[in-house]
């Protein structure tokens, strides 16, 4: 790899967002089951992460905005295409494929967290709980019906299952994205023969 010359790429906020995010997303992704307090703790954190990445992909440095990443479809194509060549292009941002990814990882992790808060919320927890006072009237009027308390087992009605059903989809469909996302990483470091993790960690690139 060529250190000769290093120019600053990647922000000091969007590495920290970015190292956050992936302490963040592992700790909700593995506290799920037995340790809910800190799941949702996590999920927050990445929840906050993710709304201050959106801001900042407007008002941001120059290599943090959405569009110095944001290609056209075609250009994506193109650079996909171009990988197998000799000499495929170089980018000191994200590149084509790089951007749409992480498009999609923001849109997943929100759909991800959105749809926690609502499980969250039907558990009767957090910002979600009483969505439509009406409705949480009638549906404690008919509580009995379909939510029981057994020998402090907590017995999960319909729309708690299906909240949950999407929230799992999403957190791992993310996972899937994550490790693309990784791989991407690795392939695009070697084909172009520097160290994409290292350029995360000092925001330095080779120009
Ligand atoms: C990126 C962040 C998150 C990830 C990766 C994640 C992942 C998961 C996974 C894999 C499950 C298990 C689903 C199942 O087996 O049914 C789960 C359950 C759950 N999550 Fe999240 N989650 C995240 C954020 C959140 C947020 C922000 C909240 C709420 C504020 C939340 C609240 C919950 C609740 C209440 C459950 C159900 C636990 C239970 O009753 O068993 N999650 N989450
Ligand atoms: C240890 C595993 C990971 C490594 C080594 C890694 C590495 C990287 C690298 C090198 C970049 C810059 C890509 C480029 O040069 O164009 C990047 C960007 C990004 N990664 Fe990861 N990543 C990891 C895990 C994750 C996870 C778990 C998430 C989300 C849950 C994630 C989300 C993102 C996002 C959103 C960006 C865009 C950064 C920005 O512009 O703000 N990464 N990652």
């Amino acid at each position: 790899m060529n250190d000769k010359n290093p120019v600053p790429v990647w922000d000091i906020l969007v590495r920290i967002f970015h190292w956050s995010l992936v302490v963040a997303f592992t700790v909700a992704y593995l506290t799920e089951d037995e340790l809910e307090d800190l799941h949702v703790i996590a999920g927050y954190v990445v929840l906050g992460l993710i709304s201050f990445r959106v801001v900042w992909g407007f008002i941001g440095s120059k290599y943090a905005r959405f569009s110095n990443f944001i290609y056209s479809f075609s250009e994506i194509k193109a650079y996909l295409l171009n990988l197998t060549s000799d000499r495929p292009k170089h980018y000191l941002g994200h590149n084509p494929a790089g951007g749409i990814m992480v498009i999609a990882l923001l849109l997943s992790l929100f759909a991800t967290t959105i749809s926690g808060l609502k499980v969250y919320g039907v558990e009767g927890h957090g910002p979600l709980a009483n969505n439509g006072a009406v409705v949480s009237i009638i549906s404690k009027a008919f509580a009995d019906d379909d939510q029981h308390e057994h020998e402090g087992k907590h017995e999960k009605n319909k729309e708690e299952e299906f909240w949950e059903d999407i929230h799992e989809f999403f957190a791992n469909f993310t996972l899937l994205l994550v490790l693309i996302h990784i791989a991407g990483v690795v392939v695009s470091s070697r084909l172009h023969a520097e160290n994409l993790v290292k350029a995360m960690i000092t925001g330095k690139k080779n120009a």
